[in-house]
């Protein structure tokens, strides 16, 4: 019987894995122009976090965690997405205490949701995200959008939409929620359950509502920007003028809510417009949260940041059909025939190996036709010819497999002579 992976994994294979590795080092240099350096968190927490930090109220939290007892008896989970971690971390650390701030981190690693598989929807994926805690300056929320747009704009993307939107502080918030309550009251029966669960626990969460979303009532829904008290709604207006002087576009949408728990003031998705892109249109999405680093226990600190996933990604890079410059080909294929070739190359393999050339050579026994076209297979860009012939005159020829030209080179020069070549004789 054979086993296959779980649905909603996947393998990354080579020819996919080298655009993972070319994202994920163009996303860590631009990290690192912003000045945002690498965090690392388990996968996996105490189950509390996620309940406290994401909220006991989100799909996240109810239906979608990898939940389990471990051998000690303790509620563990494999982390949902990376926030709450990193706020763990920043609290147990007491890295609010550091000189500093405010805190900013970046990560990338896998995340676990036990969702309904579809493109774009795994149930293992990987985030990258950043988090900077400590300020609750307004242009740290145009940095994080600045920094969210060009991850995607370096990589070559176009078709993109930027969607903002203010969810206030508490008192707003409050008093909005009345005012969902109040209007959605009397269309409780008509709504499906899960709103009608949402109108007590999370109003604001009735509003991205897939199933409820061609009733009347949602049409005719408070908006949350009218009920933005006067330093929710200055606090908002800064944010879109620090957009507006690094000429970042946007749209304002009242009714995007996030399916987190812990935002306040700012809350933004980035969406892809690109035709095919398949069914779901959102790349990213994030937020400030300022209740969050009290909720697991820190003292009282804003944060703000997003989170993408690679996979999402890579999708988008599809659609819009941009190639990624990525060298799949090799830069040396070692022929050898012969006892005592096989001998010098294995030694010259590995000394090329360890002056930095990239070389593979025949492991199957292959005559010396066939490790000709293995070589093309691999698209070498040089092929060393060692046969018996070679070795007494202690040469080796080496072939340039884009001119076609062909020199005889001393063993003792020919690794000074291919790091040359390669290197442009830098
Ligand atoms: P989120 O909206 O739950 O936010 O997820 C952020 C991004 O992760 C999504 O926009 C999407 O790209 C990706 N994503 C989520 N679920 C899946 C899935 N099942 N398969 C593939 N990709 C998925 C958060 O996770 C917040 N922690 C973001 C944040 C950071 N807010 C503040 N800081």
């Amino acid at each position: 019987m054979s086993i296959n992976a779980p649905r909603g994994t996947q393998d990354i294979l080579p020819g996919t894995s080298e655009k993972w590795q070319f994202v994920e080092q163009q996303l860590t240099d631009l990290c690192r122009r912003y000045h945002y350096k690498e965090i690392r968190t388990p996968i996996f927490e105490h189950t509390e976090l996620f309940q406290r930090g994401v909220g006991d109220s989100t799909d996240i939290v109810q239906k979608e965690m990898y939940t389990f007892e471990d051998r000690g008896g303790r509620s563990v989970t494999l982390r949902p997405e990376g926030t709450a971690s990193v706020v763990r971390s920043f609290v147990q650390n007491k890295v609010y205490g550091l000189p500093n701030q405010p805190t900013k981190y970046f990560y990338i690693g896998p995340m676990f949701r036990y969702e309904r598989p579809q493109q774009g929807r795994q149930r293992q994926f990987v985030q990258f995200g950043i988090e900077a805690l400590g300020s609750d300056d307004p242009a740290v929320d145009a940095e994080v959008l600045a920094l969210a747009m060009s991850s995607y704009e370096e990589l070559g993307l176009k078709s993109l939409k930027l969607v903002l939107n203010s969810l206030g502080d508490q008192e707003s918030r409050e008093t909005h929620r009345k005012a969902l309550v109040n209007h959605f009251d009397p269309y409780r029966d008509e709504l499906c359950s899960d709103c009608q669960v949402r109108l007590d626990q999370n109003p604001l969460r009735v509003l991205d509502c897939k199933k409820d979303r061609e009733h009347p009532a949602m049409g005719k829904a408070p908006s949350i920007l009218e009920y933005l008290n006067e330093y929710s709604k200055d606090y908002f207006e800064k944010v879109k003028s620090f957009l507006d002087v690094m000429g970042i576009d946007y749209v304002i949408d009242p009714n995007l809510v996030r399916g987190l728990d812990y935002y306040n003031h700012t809350a933004f998705e980035i969406m892809s417009e690109a035709e095919g892109f398949g069914a779901i249109t959102t790349l990213s999405g994030g937020g400030r949260y300022t209740g969050l680093v009290q909720e697991v226990g820190g003292p009282e600190t804003s944060g703000i940041g997003f989170a993408m996933s690679i996979e999402r990604l890579l999708m988008a890079l599809e659609a819009e059909g941009v190639e990624l410059p990525l060298d799949e080909g090799l830069d040396c294929y070692m022929v050898a025939l012969g006892e005592e070739a096989e001998k010098a190359a294995v030694r010259l393999t590995y000394e090329l190996r360890k002056a930095g050339v990239q070389v593979d050579k025949d492991y199957l026994g292959k005559k010396m036709k066939a490790q000709f076209k293995a070589a093309d297979r691999l698209g070498a860009k040089y092929v060393l010819v060692l046969g018996d012939r070679e070795l007494e005159d202690n040469v080796i020829n080496v072939k340039d497999m884009t001119s076609g030209e062909q020199k005889e080179i001393s063993l003792e020069e020919v690794v000074t002579y291919m790091k040359d070549q390669l290197t442009g004789g830098e």
